[in-house]
């Protein structure tokens, strides 16, 4: 599908962004300005009362500050309207008075074939359901019956039979003088080595249809009636018109039914598909016959945000996970992830539906565990930490699989939610009653003994360094944003996470997120009429913020990018520390107990770790194209000024790898 160059860029001038958007929301009038054509309303991605959906009407761009929508028109209609990209440009060309340019003659031509080759599978299609009907098809009717599907499934899934003969549909096509190339090329038969007329691909099978999103038949699955056959079930070969990894089966009603609010499923097969369908979960899919692709997850997400994938309870669905996982994880963007729902063991949901009902099937949905309590899950089920090198392994193993996603933001909340689920698999368990509390409130009042002097004031010190770093650590953000305000909308979700302990830096921030992504020259007049003339000459001039490599050379997008993206993924480990030094130190003001300093050397390794892999970046930097611009002694002057807290640790902690 290619439109002709600066195609796309004038459809994007023409069209209003919220003109288009304007049909789907209420504006909100005290927020917009619709003169500068800045425009809010509630967000319609999602369900809210404040207006914190975004429209720049100048740039063609929308962000939601709440769920971090974004995108331009096209990927607007493409949301709102569940279509492709081809169709949402068609939409928005027609409103927009552009006629949509015919593709180039090679394009037309390659496209006419396909549509010779979909007409002949089309053909196939009825003929395998004229099969279905006839006297060599009764076993086959029978065994249908028995899987519970009655006339109207056939009907509606196009069931057909493919009978046990060397050249029925060969022969049926032939007679009504379709070319040789075509039946081939659209895997129907294949030539024959002995010389002889082509057979069938499928013979003996019950027939689905596979259609693409578009409604076109592209190819069949076909299941054998022989128990013993080697191939339980036969898809048709790669075509020009049929690419397994691209394809899903269902996907047009799918998308449909997803476009109206339900949840879409992933299944492993047809039958399931088909026994979702007739419970009522119309949006379902299934990859055909393949590990799911790449391409087909980028499917599923652009049909549903949060997908959920159900998996035979056996071995085989479970290994199925892990590998979509790690497929998963570095495409993970805001928003977009995946759930996984757990049969029973041996059942798909086909089974489930039939023997348990869809009350049953229907909890297990609900229960769907997210990507990160999976990946968990499967590090830790079953197994015993109990030692240090243990403990050390799954470390390794999971920060490896975190490390795989590519978005920060993302990561840094995987991080820890990690060592949440860390911290509730080894916190010590105490015997007695003294109970070890998590949060505030919780705790016992009438401690039984006193913290040591000396860790209560080592304690105290670490947070005050801590609060001193982040304040630096802040100022470091801020200072590259400022200088360098187009990164600021890659960065968004982390910005807004970002805990500011300056007052100052808060107003910075929230300018940042406002205006930022804008214009540099707007951004500096906000926040001189907000924080004074002085403001930003202060922040850019302050020590550590000046002999900040992206400072000092404020061209570079690409040094902004790298310290931002760092210091952020620090700030976040910085903060696990800092609550739980806030509630150390309140615990400390009654108990010392292991617990506590187990947690602080914990946390602490945390913030070492996410402080050590940005220096081992900045290493690999250092080494590469800009390596010259900064040298070693500012970097290591940085590095230790940054860097990590130590914390004397904990005896028995050698958790570290
Ligand atoms: P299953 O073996 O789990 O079959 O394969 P199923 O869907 O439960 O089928 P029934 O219930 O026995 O009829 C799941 C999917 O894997 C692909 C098919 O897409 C099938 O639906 N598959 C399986 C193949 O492509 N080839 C095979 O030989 C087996
Ligand atoms: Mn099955």
């Amino acid at each position: 599908m290619s439109l002709p160059p600066g195609f796309l860029d004038e459809l994007r001038t023409r069209s209003s962004l919220s003109q288009v958007v304007g049909r789907k929301v209420i504006w909100d009038p005290r927020k917009s300005n619709q003169g500068k054509g800045d425009m809010w309303a509630p967000c319609p991605f999602h369900q809210e009362k404040s207006a914190s959906f975004h429209v720049d009407d100048r740039k063609g761009f929308y962000y939601c500050f709440g769920c971090h929508a974004k995108g331009d028109a096209i990927s607007f209609v493409r949301e709102t309207e569940n279509v492709g990209f081809m169709e949402a440009v068609e939409i928005l060309a027609r409103e927009a008075g552009m006629p949509v340019p015919k593709q180039d003659p090679r394009a037309q031509e390659k496209a006419d074939k396909r549509t010779e080759l979909a007409d002949v599978t089309e053909l196939a299609v009825r003929w395998f359901r004229l099969q279905l009907k006839t006297g060599a098809a009764e076993e086959a009717r029978a065994y249908l019956e028995r899987r519970g599907l009655n006339e109207a499934a056939l009907e509606r899934w196009e069931i057909g039979f493919a009978p046990d003969t060397w050249q029925g549909l060969w022969d049926a096509l032939k007679g009504k003088n379709i070319s040789d190339e075509l039946i081939l090329g659209a895997g129907l038969a294949k030539p024959s080595t002995k010389g002889g007329k082509p057979y069938d691909t499928f013979r003996g099978r019950i027939m689905f249809p596979i259609r693409d999103a578009r409604g076109r038949a592209i190819a069949f699955g076909g299941r054998a009636m022989d128990p013993n056959d080697n191939a339980k079930y036969l898809n048709s070969p790669e075509t020009e018109l049929f690419d397994k990894g691209r394809s899903l089966y269902n996907v047009k009603e799918a998308r449909t039914a997803a476009g109206k609010g339900q949840t879409l499923l992933v299944a492993e097969g047809y039958m399931d598909v088909i026994a979702l369908q007739q419970a009522g979960f119309e949006a379902a899919v299934a990859p055909l016959g393949t590990a799911i692709t790449e391409n087909q997850l980028q499917m599923l997400w652009r049909i549903d945000p949060e997908p959920i994938i159900t998996l035979d309870g056996d071995t085989a669905g479970q290994r199925a996970a892990l590998r979509l996982i790690d497929l998963a994880l570095p495409l993970l963007e805001a928003g977009k992830s995946l759930r996984f729902a757990m049969m029973p063991e041996g059942q798909d949901p086909d089974d489930l539906l039939k023997s348990a009902g869809k009350g049953a099937f229907q909890k297990l949905i609900e229960a769907a565990l997210p990507m990160v309590q999976l990946l968990w899950q499967r590090e830790t089920e079953g197994r015993v930490f109990d030692s240090p090198e243990r403990k050390a392994a799954l470390d390794k193993a999971l920060r490896e699989k975190i490390m795989l996603i590519k978005d920060p933001s993302i990561r840094s909340h995987y991080g820890q939610e990690i060592k949440d689920l860390r911290w509730q698999l080894f916190r010590p368990k105490k015997s007695g009653s003294t109970p070890v509390a998590r949060g505030k409130g919780k705790w016992d009042k009438t401690p039984p003994y006193k913290a040591s002097p000396a860790a209560k004031t080592s304690v105290l010190a670490a947070a005050g360094d801590l609060r001193a770093t982040e304040h630096l650590r802040e100022a470091v953000i801020l200072a590259a944003f400022a200088s360098c305000p187009q990164i600021i909308e890659e960065f968004e979700s982390g910005l807004e996470g970002m805990t500011c302990h300056d007052p100052d830096h808060r107003i910075l921030r929230d300018l940042m997120l406002r205006h930022g992504a804008q214009d540099a020259a707007v951004l500096r007049e906000k926040i001189y009429s907000a924080l004074g003339p002085d403001a930003l000459e202060n922040l850019m001039s302050q020590r550590h913020v000046a002999i900040t490599p992206c400072i000092r050379n404020p061209g570079d997008t690409e040094m902004a990018r790298l310290t931002v993206a760092e210091e952020l993924a620090k700030s976040e480990a910085a903060r696990g520390l800092d609550a739980e030094i806030e509630e150390a130190v309140e615990d400390l003001s009654g108990v010392a107990d292991e617990g506590v300093t187990w947690r602080l050397s914990e946390a602490a390794r945390a913030a070492d770790l996410a402080t050590r892999s940005g220096q081992e970046d900045k290493a690999e930097y250092h080494v590469g194209d800009n390596g010259a611009r900064i040298s070693k002694d500012e970097r290591s002057a940085w590095d230790t000024l940054l860097g990590t807290i130590k914390f004397s640790k904990a005896k028995g902690d050698t958790t570290d790898s």
